[in-house]
């Protein structure tokens, strides 16, 4: 467990993986899959965890008040609930983190002209409803953070009597939130300063923290949070693997191992086990189905590996030469697990225990039967393929309206590619379509299609491979979109044969797009195929 410490140089870690990175396009998780990673950002040691925005959905609410209940314990991280600067958003905000042992209400309002504008408000009623809005959060809730949305394009001086009005109703969090990405570093860290020292009580010394929340629509997110710390911020607003709108949020690991990497130069430290960093980057890829770029620094395939001869004859004679912290700094180990046949559940129950995964029951036995056949076709099984296991686990749900039961593909260089499907709904009923395609991926989704009826296009897909070796399990990872729509809906899927996987993450990017918008009725009896159906309930 991660002991949190707390002095003038600490810079607190304040994750919102849960509520702007969920609203990356396709981001969209279930209330489990956000429990998991709460969990799992506690091990990480975040210091506050926004796990939602309570006002949005009943959902959303319950998900929050799940997340106060079970990670929010006296020893574990502040949970924090966003809302508008409204009364029912700070009331619902209330609703989700009051079981928390440190519930934090975070609301904003923006300050900007085109932010005003839009509220239909002038300068002095933004005052004025920033005022109301924390003061109603303070009655609630000892914690209040208040943010001025679109500080990035709000004047100076407007943004000073904003903060000021809210520390005086009672804010101990300033968060100044760049929200289009629009700043460059250097004029960014004089507004802050000039924020910092010209605030009416929330000066140095006034135990008034400031924030900043970065977008990186022009890609300087990290370098805009970094000079903020140059200026005496305190606490980054930060996701995992950098998701969120746009073009995404500052990224948790490249905040933190900058402060960790260059500890002389920024003189600060945080409360984050920086060795649970790529297991955490690896759970939200996973749940979330969004692919990591192979150079994101930090958690990227590519971020360790060194490919020219030169720098690998560097490398292998001292890691320094090339290298400015060490894999296992993050968390990215050889360890491997050599269980055979002969080896019992117990050992690879107390294996993911280790790595961070409380599982028992019917998902134990489950994962050890994925398990053994791993290891009969596999030489050694890594901790990397168990927590692809598990996520592939995690991405098939009992609640879901379709399951994969078999899957049979011809394909090569004579003949069209063809896949016989079978499936079954939520009432148990199979369903088996055989469909051609121009490959073996396109036939499978094509009979997929047949069966579920829910149009969709496929945005993204990705394939990539667990571990090196031919015997390695593939990871597929898709983006859809129903037609006629732009939401966006992730899947993941795990196997060592990856048309297996491909498909299984097509049908839980299906089963999601489903669940959220109820779409995708299940094709009447005899109407699910063209091309050699059979409904055999
Ligand atoms: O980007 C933004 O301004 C936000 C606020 C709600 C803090 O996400
Ligand atoms: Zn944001």
């Amino acid at each position: 467990m991660v002991m949190r410490t707390y002095d003038e140089n600490t810079v607190i870690v304040f994750d919102t993986t849960l509520r702007d990175g969920e609203q990356s396009p396709g981001a969209t998780l279930s209330s489990a899959e956000k429990l998991e990673i709460a969990r799992q950002l506690s091990r990480l040691g975040v210091d506050v965890i926004e796990a939602g925005f309570p006002a949005a959905s009943p959902d959303d609410l319950k998900a929050v008040q799940r997340i106060a209940r079970e990670v929010g314990t006296p020893d574990g991280p502040t949970i924090a609930g966003l809302s508008r600067a409204l009364e029912g958003d700070i009331l619902a905000a209330w609703d989700g983190v009051r079981e928390a042992a440190k519930p934090r209400i975070h609301t904003f309002l923006g300050t900007s002209p085109s932010h005003l504008a839009m509220l239909r408000i002038d300068k002095d009623e933004g005052l004025q409803r920033i005022r109301e809005a924390v003061t109603l959060a303070k009655s609630l809730c000892v914690d209040v953070e208040f943010s001025p949305m679109d500080a990035g394009r709000t004047d100076t001086e407007y943004l000073i009597q904003a903060c000021a009005v809210a520390v005086e109703a009672g804010a101990t969090t300033l968060n100044i939130p760049d929200t289009v990405g629009y700043v460059m570093p250097t004029e960014w860290a004089e507004t802050l300063e000039m924020l910092i020292n010209e605030t009416p009580g929330a000066g140095p010394g006034s135990g008034v923290i400031w924030s900043v929340h970065c977008h990186n629509d022009l890609g300087l997110a990290t370098a805009n949070t970094l000079a903020g710390l140059k200026k005496g911020v305190r606490q980054v607003e930060v996701t995992i693997n950098g998701i969120g709108e746009r073009a995404g949020n500052t990224s948790l690991e490249e905040v933190v191992m900058s402060i960790q990497t260059r500890k002389a130069y920024y003189g600060l430290r945080t409360n984050i086990d920086s060795t649970q960093i790529m297991k955490t980057s690896r759970m939200v890829r996973n749940y979330m189905g969004m692919p990591v770029q192979a150079n994101k620094a930090i958690v990227g395939a590519n971020a360790f590996a060194h490919e020219s001869g030169i720098h690998q004859d560097g490398v292998l004679k001292n890691a320094e030469t090339f290298e400015i912290m060490m894999p296992e700094d993050v968390g990215l180990t050889q360890s491997k697990l050599v269980l055979g046949k002969l080896s019992g559940r117990h050992a690879l129950r107390v294996r993911l225990r280790e790595l961070g995964y409380e599982i028992d029951g019917e998902e134990l036995i489950e994962i050890f039967k994925r398990f053994k056949d791993l290891a009969d076709v596999k030489k050694t099984v890594t901790d990397a393929d168990l927590e692809a296991l598990v996520a592939d686990e995690a991405a098939q749900k009992p609640e879901d309206h379709f399951r994969l039961v078999d899957i049979q593909v011809a394909c090569g260089t004579m003949g069209l590619p063809t896949a016989t499907v079978k499936m079954i709904n939520q009432d148990g009923e199979e369903f088996i379509v055989a469909s051609v395609g121009t490959g073996p991926v396109d036939a499978s989704y094509r009979a997929i299609d047949e069966i579920i009826q829910a149009p969709s296009v496929l945005l993204e897909f990705n394939v990539h491979s667990v571990t090196e070796g031919i015997d390695a399990l593939g990871e597929v990872t898709v983006r859809i979109s129903p037609e006629n729509s732009n939401r966006t809906f992730g899947g993941y899927g795990a196997d060592s044969d990856i048309i297996v996987s491909s498909v299984k993450a097509y049908v839980a990017a299906l089963n999601r797009m489903i669940s959220s918008l109820g779409i995708g009725d299940v094709a009447p009896e005899g109407e699910a195929a063209t091309v050699g159906l059979t409904s055999t309930s």
